[in-house]
């Protein structure tokens, strides 16, 4: 009996020419660099450049993620990934009573500009891409990052990197939303006009599936419920007066890379054609960057077992694999130990020099697309793209990825393929190596790295200083700027740049949009 992938699709025992009978490589592929871009968006993919090799990384204060940001640079690291505590990420200051005992914890705190430029020390942003991993606030660290970058002497035209900025997924998957749907798409919209005025170079949006896919969406899923919320930022942006190639060329996406390999590669090369089509048939695309799916991979945090920890060294590499087969621009390898607790310097730095083998030391590098033709893969990906469309057509059905949300659709959708996945574990019918196979009678000691609970102290005081050193007058002048515009039609974000520039917080900033706006409150999935 066939085997089932992970999107539940028939995996035959084998693959012959009747499984592409009639199917014209032309009109399905294209060339590498063409439409519908199956087989990677640039002409020569890795063969003039690698993929961009992009650790996520931050944690603590800004000083000590800036240490780490400056050792991977130094060991190679080709683009910096930032990632922000909680408090950070929901718009709260650290000194906040919600943000008690997150204060550096799965991030760094970033409060001020002050903080930004602490982070950013001694990095030349002309030189160095930087994602930034926030999606409500995303606006805010954007324009702090602009603040710091003009001290730097770094003009904004020269900047480039990409905010994730995606707040549907979060009401779908991860839960760092402030505000609801409307006032949050109006404010994607604005960094998508502000952007193209003001940073032209940077990507205003990393539209994610991995956060999904973590939650345990399939690889249909993942494709269909992201090119769903693709859909619904583009038609934002037209509905607010942009033109779609005014600001399409500058989105990108985000992605997991499973263990399942060969399904993880059709996954990407699926993706790729669904929205290029989809671009140039439903939006009117004209310029060939708008129809170009370009997207950042991160292996699955999900794969990752506390048990037997360094065989995590080894299903990190077949998913980092399938990421460059797949056509990634853009990858995180996660280290083996993240299953138990932040990464160490070492087990960052393996994890860094796990690409290195692969670009380096591989021959995926030298040829692009190097499963294109095949009977397996191309199979696949047809069928991944038919069962992502009809996914997406579901979607379209109830009005659109927001109303869906609204509906519970997408995380009632997840949740019950959470659930499989589960049960196919427990039941030893999916095997996880050293959890319910290959186990060891008693787990071998590891020692992870502690974060420091000083750090909370130590960011709180700086917090302290910094209100008693600025101008509060100008900052309560700037805030209620900024809560006018949100009131009305205008961009925030240049009211926002003023009230950041006077030193105003993140929670600040936050809290005058939270007074205008209000909080989003989740519905109860299905
Ligand atoms: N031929 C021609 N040009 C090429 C090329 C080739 N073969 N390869 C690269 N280039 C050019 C590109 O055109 C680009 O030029 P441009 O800026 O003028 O367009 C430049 O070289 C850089 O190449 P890419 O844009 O392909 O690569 P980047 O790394 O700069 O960007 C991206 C990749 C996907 C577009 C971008 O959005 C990105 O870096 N995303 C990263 C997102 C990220 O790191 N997210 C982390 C999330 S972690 C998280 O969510 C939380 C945790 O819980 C998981």
């Amino acid at each position: 009996m066939a085997r089932r992938s992970e999107s539940g699709l028939p995996i035959e025992p084998v693959y012959g020419p009747e499984a592409l009978a009639g199917w014209d490589p032309v009109v399905r592929l294209g060339a590498p660099g063409a439409y519908p871009y199956t087989r990677g968006v640039y002409p020569t993919m890795y063969t003039g450049r690698p993929w961009t090799m992009r650790q996520y990384a931050g944690f603590g204060t800004a000083a000590e993620s800036n240490a780490r940001y400056r050792d991977l640079i130094a060991h190679g690291t080709t683009g910096l990934s930032v990632a922000f505590d909680l408090p950070t990420q929901m718009g709260h200051d650290s000194d906040a009573a919600l943000a008690h005992g997150e204060v550096g914890k799965v991030g760094v705190a970033v409060d001020s500009v002050d903080d930004m430029r602490v982070l950013l020390a001694g990095i030349p942003l002309d030189q160095v891409s930087t994602s930034m991993t926030i999606n409500a606030p995303a606006a805010l660290l954007l324009l702090l990052y602009q603040l710091v970058a003009e001290e730097q002497g770094v003009p904004a035209d020269r900047l480039t990197g990409t905010i994730q900025n995606d707040v549907l997924k979060e009401y779908i998957a991860r839960g760092t939303y402030i505000f609801p749907p409307k006032p949050s798409l109006r404010l994607v919209a604005d960094v998508f006009r502000y952007c193209r005025a003001e940073i032209p170079r940077w990507n205003t949006i990393s539209i994610s599936g991995y956060h999904m896919a973590e939650a345990g969406a399939s690889p249909a899923q993942e494709v269909a419920f992201t090119l769903a919320d693709g859909i619904a930022y583009v038609r934002t942006a037209v509905a607010a007066g942009m033109d779609v190639d005014d600001f399409a060329p500058r989105l990108s996406f985000f992605f997991v890379s499973r263990t399942t390999l060969l399904e993880e590669v059709a996954k990407f090369r699926a993706a790729r054609r669904v929205w290029a089509r989809l671009m140039r048939e439903e939006f009117g695309a004209r310029n060939p960057r708008s129809l170009m799916l370009r997207f950042h991979t991160q292996t699955a945090g999900v794969q990752l077992t506390a048990q037997q920890p360094e065989v995590n060294l080894a299903r990190v590499t077949v998913q980092a694999l399938a990421a460059a087969l797949g056509g990634t621009q853009s990858l995180h390898t996660n280290a083996f130990d993240e299953a138990i607790a932040l990464p160490t310097d070492r087990s960052a730095r393996l994890a860094l020099r796990t690409q290195q083998v692969l670009a380096y030391e591989t021959d995926v590098t030298a040829t692009v697309d190097p499963f294109a033709g095949s009977y397996v893969v191309e199979s696949m990906t047809d069928e991944l793209e038919a069962a992502a469309v009809e996914l997406m057509r579901r979607v379209e059905d109830q009005g659109g990825a927001v109303s869906a949300i609204e509906n519970g659709f997408q995380k009632a959708e997840i949740e019950r393929n959470a659930y499989r996945i589960t049960q196919e574990t427990e039941a030893g019918e999916r095997v996880v190596v050293g959890v319910n196979r290959y186990r060891l009678d008693e787990e071998e000691p590891y020692e992870p790295l502690r974060v420091d609970p000083a750090i909370e102290a130590r960011q709180v005081e700086r917090l302290a200083r910094l209100r008693a050193e600025r101008d509060g007058g100008a900052v309560d002048a700037a805030l209620a700027e900024l809560r006018t515009a949100a009131e009305g039609t205008e961009n925030v974000l240049y009211p926002m740049k003023r009230a950041l520039a006077a030193r105003a917080t993140v929670g600040e900033v936050c809290d005058a949009l939270r007074g205008v706006w209000g909080a989003y409150v989740p519905v109860e999935a299905w």
